[in-house]
């Protein structure tokens, strides 16, 4: 899987003057049924999270406050994307390394899953990655 399949997904968006809905169903807005849901919250600033990719597990992150930037890299190619409001998702398919940089004072990041979490499905070291990701070792 490459960065282009890394894709910003637009979600639904209930317009109410007393306050905006969106909403996320599995298989619609996202194309996998989620298994798990998690988010990052009281984030400092100058931190940097992600750094692995994932041999599997699909998933969507939302900013569902704030903002920050999405780095992400299939071995060969980089892309990035900014992601500032609660009804866009940033789609990543499995092996894709990701790096979360630049959040803003009070972000929180959302993150639909389609797998359990499981410490087997990363992979942490970046050269490891490129290697598996360019069909250099299996
Ligand atoms: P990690 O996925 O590396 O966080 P991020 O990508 O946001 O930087 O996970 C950080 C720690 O939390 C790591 O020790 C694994 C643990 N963790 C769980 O126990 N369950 C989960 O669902 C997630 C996402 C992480």
């Amino acid at each position: 899987m490459g960065v282009e399949n890394c894709k910003l997904v637009e979600l639904p968006v209930i317009h109410d003057p007393q306050g905006n809905l969106t909403f996320i169903e599995q298989k619609r807005h996202v194309p996998f049924e989620i298994s798990r849901v998690y988010h990052t919250y009281d984030v400092p600033g100058g931190a940097r999270r992600g750094g692995h990719a994932h041999k599997a597990c699909r998933e969507l992150l939302v900013a569902m406050s704030g903002s920050f930037e999405v780095v992400v890299d299939d071995g060969e190619k980089r892309d990035s994307f900014r992601l500032n409001r609660s009804y866009v998702g940033l789609y990543l398919p499995p092996m894709i390394w990701r790096e979360l940089v630049d959040f803003s004072s009070g972000s929180v990041c959302m993150v639909l899953a389609s797998d359990y979490y499981d410490e087997d499905d990363y992979i942490r070291d970046y050269e490891r990655f490129r290697e598996v990701a360019t069909g250099l070792e299996s």
